[in-house]
C-alpha cells in the first residue's frame, strides 16, 4: 500500500465547493456535547434509509470555502445551495463509495513534543518496577526532559511533523499538544512555539497547552522543599512568561500523589485563570488525589485519565455536568492498557452519572506511544465497555468541547468548519471493530483534501 499526503489539498483547490456523495453512512454528530444516554447518539444519516448511496435522496455533505454548508439529502441540499448564491457547478465532487464519513476525529490529550523514546521502561515495567518508581529514580518524565532540553527548535519540529502526519493518516484533524517536557521558562516556551507553528503549518490543527507542572525537575529536588519551591517557580516565573508569549490556550497540571497536590494544583490554575488560561487536569491516574474534585471545583474543561477517582470525585464531576459548561471525562484507556493496568478507568460510572466523555491518545514517550484514536477506540469498547457509537462521540463533538473549540469542530453542521473522514468502512460500528487496521481513505482539512490513502 503506497500513502500520499496531498499537498495543499491541491485535488480541490480550484473549486471553492466539495460535494461528498455515495456515503453509506454520515456520523454528523450534530446537536452539541454529549452526555448520559445521549453519549452514544451520533445523529446519524443512513443511506439504507433514504434510498441507498446512489439515490437522489441519499445523504451529502456540501463545503464552501472550508465551512460546512449543507448536510442531508442530496435533494434538499443542492437546491438550498444554489438558492444561496453557491452555484452547483463551482463545487468539486467527492464520492465516499459506499465508505462512512465523520467529522474530523479530535485528539483532545497529547504530549506531542519530545525527544527520544523509552523503550527501556517498559522492560523495567514488565519485571515490576512501578511507573512512579522509575520516575523518582531520575528516569521517566525527567529522562525525556533532558532529552528535550538538549534539542533544538527544529529537532522538535521535524519530531512533531512526523507524529502529526501520522496522527492525520488516522483521522486526526485538530490535535491538542501540552508542552511540560521542558520544566524550564526556555524549553516549555520553545515547545510552545514549536506547537503553535507546527498548527499554522497545518493541516492539523494544533492547540497549546502550557503544563510546566508535570514533574518536579532535578536542579529543584535536590533542594529542601523542592516541589513547593517549583510550584512557586511556575506561578512567579513561568506562567507570566507563558501568557507574555501567548501561543498556550489552558494550563495542565499532573495532579497526583507524589507529584503534585490539590492544593499546589488549584494554586498553579487560579494563577493561569488569572491569564486568562483555561484549566484542566491529569486527574486520579494512579491514585485518588482529588483531581476529579478539583477539575469540578474550578470548572476545568476537561479532567483527564480519572483511572480511579474516588466516589466523590464522580459526584463533583456529574454535578458539574448539570451546568451548561461541563468538565469532560477525558479518558486515555492506551495508557492504562501500556501501563499494563488490571483495571480501566470506570467509563461507564461516568455515562451514567450524565458526565460527558472523550477520548484521546496521551500520546506520549513514556506511558502512551500510540497516535492512534482508532486504536483508542478499539481499547475504550473492550476494556471499558463503551459502545462504538459512544467511543465516536469520545473522538469527536465530546473531544473538541474539551479541547474549547466545540463551536469551531467536532460535527458536521453548517457553520462549522469543513474537517471530515471518509472511512473505507460500511457502518460506524466498524471502525473500533478492525483492530488496528487503517481504515481512513480520505481526510479533509477545511474543505480540502489533505490525505488519501491509495490502494
Ligand atoms: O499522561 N502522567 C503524566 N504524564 C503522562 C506521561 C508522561 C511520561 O511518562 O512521559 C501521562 O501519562
Ligand atoms: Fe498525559
Amino acid at each position: 500500500m503506497t500513502l500520499r499526503l496531498i499537498e495543499g489539498g491541491r485535488a480541490a483547490a480550484d473549486a471553492p465547493g466539495l460535494l461528498i456523495h455515495g456515503a453509506s453512512q454520515i456520523a454528523t454528530l450534530a446537536g452539541g456535547i454529549r452526555r448520559g444516554t445521549a453519549q452514544g447518539d451520533l445523529a446519524l444519516l443512513e443511506a439504507a434509509e433514504m434510498g441507498g448511496p446512489g439515490a437522489s435522496s441519499a445523504p451529502v455533505v456540501a463545503c464552501w470555502e472550508g465551512r460546512i454548508v449543507g448536510v442531508g439529502p442530496r435533494d434538499l441540499v443542492e437546491p438550498g445551495l444554489e438558492a444561496g448564491g453557491l452555484p452547483l457547478a463551482r463545487f468539486a465532487r467527492l464520492d465516499a463509495d459506499g465508505g462512512v464519513v465523520t467529522p474530523g476525529l479530535v485528539d483532545p490529550h497529547t504530549h506531542l513534543l519530545f525527544a527520544g523514546s523509552r523503550e527501556n521502561e517498559l522492560v523495567l515495567r514488565q519485571q515490576g518496577a512501578g511507573y512512579l518508581e522509575i520516575l523518582a529514580a531520575g528516569g521517566g518524565i525527567l529522562s525525556t526532559v533532558a532529552a528535550t532540553r538538549a534539542a533544538g527548535h527544529e529537532e522538535l519540529a521535524a519530531h512533531g511533523r512526523r507524529w502529526l502526519e501520522e496522527m492525520l493518516r488516522h483521522g486526526v484533524t485538530t490535535v491538542e499538544a501540552k508542552s511540560g517536557y521542558g520544566l524550564d521558562l526556555q524549553t516549555e516556551l520553545r515547545l510552545l512555539e514549536v506547537a503553535h507553528e507546527l498548527g499554522r503549518e497545518g493541516p492539523v490543527d494544533v492547540v497549546p497547552t502550557y503544563l510546566g507542572a508535570h514533574a518536579v525537575p532535578a536542579e529543584f529536588r535536590a533542594r529542601p522543599d523542592g516541589a513547593e519551591a517549583y510550584v512557586r517557580h511556575v506561578i512567579d516565573e513561568q506562567l507570566p512568561g507563558v501568557a507574555a508569549q501567548g501561543r498556550a490556550r489552558s494550563c495542565d497540571v499532573f495532579c497526583e500523589q507524589g507529584v503534585f497536590t490539590a492544593d499546589q494544583s488549584r494554586r498553579i490554575l487560579e494563577a493561569a485563570a488569572g491569564y486568562g488560561l483555561a484549566p484542566r487536569l491529569h486527574a486520579d491516574e494512579l491514585a485518588p488525589s482529588g483531581g476529579a474534585e478539583l477539575a469540578a471545583e474550578l470548572g476545568a474543561l476537561s479532567a483527564d485519565h480519572l483511572h480511579v477517582p474516588s466516589d466523590a470525585g464522580v459526584a463533583a464531576l456529574a454535578d458539574a455536568a448539570a451546568g451548561e459548561h461541563p468538565t469532560v471525562a477525558t479518558l486515555l484507556p492506551a495508557t492504562t492498557w501500556f501501563l499494563m493496568e488490571e483495571r480501566a478507568a470506570p467509563a461507564r460510572r461516568f455515562i451514567e452519572a450524565g458526565v460527558p466523555v472523550a477520548l484521546g491518545t496521551d500520546f506520549n514517550p513514556g506511558t502512551s506511544p500510540t497516535a492512534s484514536l482508532p486504536l483508542v477506540m478499539t481499547v475504550a469498547c473492550l476494556e471499558m465497555r463503551l459502545t462504538p457509537a459512544e467511543a465516536l462521540a469520545a473522538v469527536t463533538v465530546n473531544a473538541a468541547h474539551a479541547v474549547g473549540v466545540g463551536d469551531e469542530v467536532g460535527s458536521i453542521e453548517p457553520g462549522k468548519a469543513a474537517d471530515l473522514v471518509i472511512w473505507r468502512v460500511s457502518s460506524v460500528d466498524q471502525l473500533p471493530y478492525w483492530v488496528g487496521a487503517d481504515l481512513v481513505d480520505t481526510v479533509v482539512k477545511r474543505g480540502r483534501v489533505v490525505f488519501r490513502d491509495a490502494l
